[in-house]
């Protein structure tokens, strides 16, 4: 099997990466929608597997005063770095690898069951990546419930992590966090939608 950074690298040079962000957006702007209600302004945020780096750039927009991208994909961010020179990119593998301060909010959009252990990260992300009273959105659209997304690591011959809808909100309660709000969006006729996961590590944890 390949490794995920491998074929996302690749699809950056290839110009996928584009493709990526039109097909995600619409999923995300209602992940960043429900989250940043609940956010102080402005605020801190980080996107895990950020790719060339959109929805950082995004979340400059929506009030963060400092937005960083992390991505273990080379090409993906020298891409993102050539589009902001001033922004903050980490190239970087996860879980491997933590930020030097925690955020109030972090996003994650089509990353986490690339990892062969995806409740460890959401562990990290609550102890370590968020400030207390901090929010996490992540969102996945390979999961059990979404049958043709089982074909994907067979279709992509990389490693995923398959779970279903309740095994992801467990996770989300095991790693800690609070006041969750689990639901699909974006859905289409032949999609049950992206599994959306809001949650907030307690203020005074
Ligand atoms: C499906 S893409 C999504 C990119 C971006 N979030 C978007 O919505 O356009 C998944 C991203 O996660 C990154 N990724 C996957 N596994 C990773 C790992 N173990 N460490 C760091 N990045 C990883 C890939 O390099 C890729 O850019």
């Amino acid at each position: 099997m390949k490794e995920a950074t491998d074929v996302f690298s690749d699809w950056a040079e290839q110009g996928k990466d584009l493709g990526m962000e039109r097909g995600h957006a619409t999923a995300v702007s209602e992940m960043l929608k429900a989250a940043i209600e609940n956010l102080p302004q402005p605020f801190s945020a980080i996107d895990i597997g950020c790719g060339n780096g959109w929805v950082v750039r995004k979340l400059t927009t929506l009030g963060a005063i400092r937005a960083e991208g992390v991505d273990g994909a080379k090409q993906m961010i020298l891409k993102a770095r050539e589009i902001d020179p001033q922004g903050t990119y980490h190239e970087a593998q996860l879980p491997e690898w933590t930020p030097d301060n925690p955020f109030d909010f972090v996003h994650t959009m089509e990353f986490l069951y690339y990892l062969k252990n995806p409740e460890e990260m959401l562990s990290k992300i609550h102890d370590e990546w968020l400030n207390p009273g901090g929010w996490l959105v992540a969102g996945v659209d390979h999961y059990s419930e979404h049958e043709a997304s089982l074909k994907w690591p067979e279709q992509l011959n990389v490693h995923m992590t398959t779970m279903s809808i309740q095994d992801w909100e467990k996770a989300m309660q095991n790693a800690g966090f609070q006041n969750l709000k689990i639901w699909q969006t974006a859905s289409s006729e032949n999609f049950p939608g992206t599994l959306a996961m809001l949650g907030q590590r307690a203020a005074d944890s």
